[in-house]
């Protein structure tokens, strides 16, 4: 996730035993671009121990070789093409979710990097732009470049990030691909995610929001797999993961002094303050101090009370989003 989810991120995560695999945020590739050396040093340094797919968005495709074929140099464990991003900024110059409006140009860039790249080759996909009547087309496109996975976000790129991800199409993709499928899309409930995981043509889920709310997802999960009682963190934890995000939150060469990190940490406190509660949320988005956000953390959080840390469901965002992730809570 652009600008959340770094190496720094991923240390984090791997404290509170996380994720199987880690995804870099998109590289962004045009005409005389080099790889991001931001993202390059994560690549470089990556002590996870975990793999690490390179995701690439861009629509010139010998630029997208060219970085397809760098990335290979690195110890990247696949590469993964952005076919989903939904920023204005992105999308005016049809690149990421944009690319779903024109098969044709999708078709074109899958040809030229199916060859070019020997490790695992992904895409990761939304239902559509505006809507879904492209997507079993698109679907035929990836069985027929034999991608390795596909990961599909339930939602159109109009959509944004609103209403829920619509998951009867997520599960409808996986039985038409002939690739491994990865369903992504407000997943927070461990118990929601281990009966995917179990009774689902999916072969595995992609989490983000979810993971910067409750870094502690990825182990619950395993818990419920293996039949426990998933592990709650409590008030003082969280305290703690929000102490070691301000720590360790990279703010770029420059130091620009602590309203410019505290507006940083809140880029985290946005998702993790929907699973604390709406007060919470409101008076993070406020703060403008380390001792006004302190003060804040201390007044919600100091308790050993367990917290599920799963947001307020979300009303469905019109007919193409029904509410089918069968969430419990
Ligand atoms: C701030 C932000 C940045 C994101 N950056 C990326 C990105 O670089 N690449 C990508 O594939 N998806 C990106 N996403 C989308 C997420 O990976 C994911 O598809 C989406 O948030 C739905 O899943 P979730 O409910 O588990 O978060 C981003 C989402 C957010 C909110």
């Amino acid at each position: 996730m652009q600008d959340v989810t770094d190496l720094a991120f991923w240390r984090l995560l791997e404290r509170r035993a996380g994720a199987d695999c880690y995804l870099t945020e998109y590289i962004r590739v045009y005409p005389h671009s080099r790889i991001d050396p931001h993202i390059e040093r994560q690549i470089l340094q990556n002590d996870t121990g975990r793999p690490l797919v390179a995701q690439i968005a861009g629509e010139d495709i010998p630029s997208l070789v060219k970085i397809a074929q760098e990335l290979q140099r690195l110890p990247v464990a696949g590469i993964d093409l952005n076919l989903g991003c939904p920023a204005q900024v992105v999308c005016r110059k049809n690149v990421g979710g944009a690319l779903l409006k024109d098969p044709a140009k999708v078709e074109e860039i899958l040809g030229a990097l199916r060859p070019a790249i020997k490790i695992p080759f992904s895409v990761k996909c939304r239902l559509g732009y505006a809507d879904s009547s492209s997507f079993e087309h698109l679907l035929e496109l990836f069985n027929q470049y034999r991608l390795d996975w596909v990961t599909i976000h339930g939602r159109t790129v109009r959509q944004g990030y609103g209403g829920q991800a619509n998951w009867d199409a997520i599960m409808q993709a996986a039985r038409l691909l002939n690739c491994p499928t990865i369903g992504n899309g407000d997943i927070s409930c461990p118990q929601t995610a281990a009966r995917i995981l179990t009774d689902s043509p999916l072969a595995g889920l992609m989490i983000g929001r979810g993971a910067v709310r409750n870094p502690w997802l990825f182990s619950q999960i395993r818990q419920v797999l293996e039949g426990k009682e998933p592990l709650l963190p409590t008030g003082r934890q969280l305290m703690e993961y929000l102490r070691e995000l301000r720590q360790v939150t990279d703010l770029g060469p420059l130091s620009r002094g602590e309203r410019f990190h505290v507006e940083r940490v809140k880029k985290f406190l946005n998702f993790i303050g929907e699973g604390v509660g709406a007060d919470f949320l409101h008076a993070v988005r406020r703060a403008s101090s380390w001792s006004q956000m302190e003060s804040i953390w201390a007044r919600f959080l100091d308790h050993d009370r367990p917290m599920p840390l799963i947001p307020p469901r979300k009303p469905p965002a019109g007919e193409n989003s029904p509410a089918t992730l069968p969430e419990k809570h």
